[in-house]
């Protein structure tokens, strides 16, 4: 079966537009999830929806190796403009993956599971988790119901609409988020406000 993603042309068209769109400082998820990283002493990290990089470069400061999977090839082409050829990226839409065969110990992925719909929001979790090495951890950014922007645009489906000229947004609270992940070893749940409110959701596989 082939999975198209719903907005392929909008992340082309936007980075095109505006390249780097979010500056070069990394998230604040971005920041704790190398701490925790760090003290974990995770090596390779899966970032999906890497965007151009600004969130991997902390990562690769701290030694850790970089992969990263993402749908415009802009993004990847600025990506490889300011941080370097040596960080693979696989260019796809992260409804298709696995993208490689590899064990990655560490998974951070920020502020994209948000854009997809309940079937492939399950299928990446579910992606993600198995390409997770045993005691690896993952981590993911979401956006919160608390946010002002919920429940604006075109109602979709419950807690999702359509906004910015054709993005959908699923807005998560602490249920939702227990529903998706606790089958994924979730362990803690934390808010981070980042340019909305979001949740940063952490997991660990086995032990
Ligand atoms: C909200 S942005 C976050 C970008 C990046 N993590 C950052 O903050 O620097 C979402 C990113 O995911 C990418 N993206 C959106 N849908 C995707 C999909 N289905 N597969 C892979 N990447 C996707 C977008 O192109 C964009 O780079």
């Amino acid at each position: 079966m082939i999975n198209e993603p719903e907005e392929p042309e909008f992340w082309e068209s936007a980075f095109t537009e505006k390249q780097e769109m979010w500056g070069f400082e990394p998230a604040k998820s971005a920041v704790l999830t190398k701490d925790l990283f760090v003290q974990k002493s995770v090596c390779h990290v899966l970032i999906p929806g890497i965007g151009y990089g600004r969130n991997a470069k902390i990562f690769k400061d701290s030694g850790i190796t970089v992969t990263g999977i993402e749908i415009s090839k802009t993004a990847i082409e600025i990506a490889r403009k300011h941080y370097g050829t040596d960080m693979p990226i696989h260019h796809g839409s992260v409804t298709d993956m696995p993208f490689d065969n590899n064990r990655y110990d560490g998974i951070f992925c920020y502020a994209l599971i948000h854009l997809l719909d309940s079937s492939e929001r399950e299928k990446l979790i579910r992606d993600c988790y198995n390409q997770l090495s045993e005691n690896g951890y993952m981590v993911f950014t979401v956006i919160s119901k608390e946010a002002h922007t919920y429940g604006q645009g075109k109602f979709i489906s419950e807690d999702r609409y359509e906004m910015f000229g054709g993005v959908k947004m699923f807005f998560y609270d602490r249920e939702s988020i227990h529903a998706a992940f606790d089958q994924a070893g979730l362990f803690e749940i934390t808010e981070v406000t980042e340019n909305y409110p979001f949740f940063l959701i952490k997991c660990r596989k086995g032990g």
